[in-house]
């Protein structure tokens, strides 16, 4: 495959890897006065839409956050809920994503899910283990903290302090076979990177949007890509 930037219409670079933070279920279902889970429902049809639409213009991996380290902290039924949705999704979109030759990689630690939701996770990925399209990452109990301290962890016990360098990082940090980030999008007015992928959004867009998740569709990636394609990446550079 060639290696120089695919142009999407605009004449823009495509980028080859996005991340998405995706926020604002809760506030989508209480603008409609609904329960919060629905908002995580209606979240699920928008990572539907979005990954679906992602692998249909050409991006390469595709990172979305679906749980972090922090968001063991809100009440025990909304993480039941998640838990729920989680297994619901796995479920009913595994077999496409058998077929659409998709990537399956999963961020962070999710071996502390539930015993049967760490199992569907390990079947998934096993079951796309022969693919080689498209990258799909779920960051699933990720901390960017946590990955950070593992990697350190990790190099320090292989290599001297003087032999330590970025690659020897970077090749211990989850995402060491994606390509690296060109693109992370909040959704939901939020303007943080709460925990998500710090070291790897070093020279990323940043792409912070009011729409809130649920209503996030392909236009808004669409969007999104021309909004990339027309920033200018300098690299430190001029
Ligand atoms: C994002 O939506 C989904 C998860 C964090 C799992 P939120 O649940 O954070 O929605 P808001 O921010 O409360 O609106
Ligand atoms: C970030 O959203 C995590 C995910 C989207 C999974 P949060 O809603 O948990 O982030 P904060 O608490 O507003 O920073
Ligand atoms: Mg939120």
């Amino acid at each position: 495959m060639s290696t120089a930037p695919k142009l999407v219409a605009g004449g823009g670079a495509l980028p080859r890897h996005v991340a998405i933070i995706m926020d604002g279920n809760g506030r989508w279902a209480k603008k409609r006065l609904l329960p919060r889970a629905a908002g995580h429902k209606a979240g699920v049809e928008a990572v539907r839409r979005v990954t679906r639409h992602a692998r249909a213009i050409g991006i390469e991996a595709l990172t979305i956050y679906a749980f972090s380290s922090e968001n063991w902290r809100r009440p025990e039924e909304e993480i039941g809920d998640l838990m729920g949705l989680l297994r619901l999704f796995i479920r009913s979109d595994l077999a496409e994503l058998v077929r659409e030759n998709v990537r399956l990689r999963i961020l962070g630690d999710f071996r502390r899910f539930p015993a049967d939701v760490v199992a569907l996770i390990d079947d998934a990925v096993a079951r796309c283990a022969g693919n080689s399209g498209p990258i799909l990452a779920i960051a699933l109990n990720y901390g960017a903290q946590a990955e950070l301290v593992r990697a350190a962890q990790s190099v320090a016990a292989r290599l001297a302090p003087e032999q330590i360098d970025a690659a020897s990082i970077e090749a211990e940090l989850e995402t060491r076979d994606l390509p690296p980030l060109d693109l992370l999008i909040r959704t939901s007015g939020e303007h943080r990177l709460s925990n998500f992928l710090l070291w790897q959004a070093a020279y990323a867009e940043l792409l912070f949007v009011d729409t809130l998740w649920p209503d996030f569709g392909a236009a808004d990636l669409d969007a999104a890509v021309a909004a990339f394609g027309n920033r200018q990446r300098r690299f430190g550079g001029l």
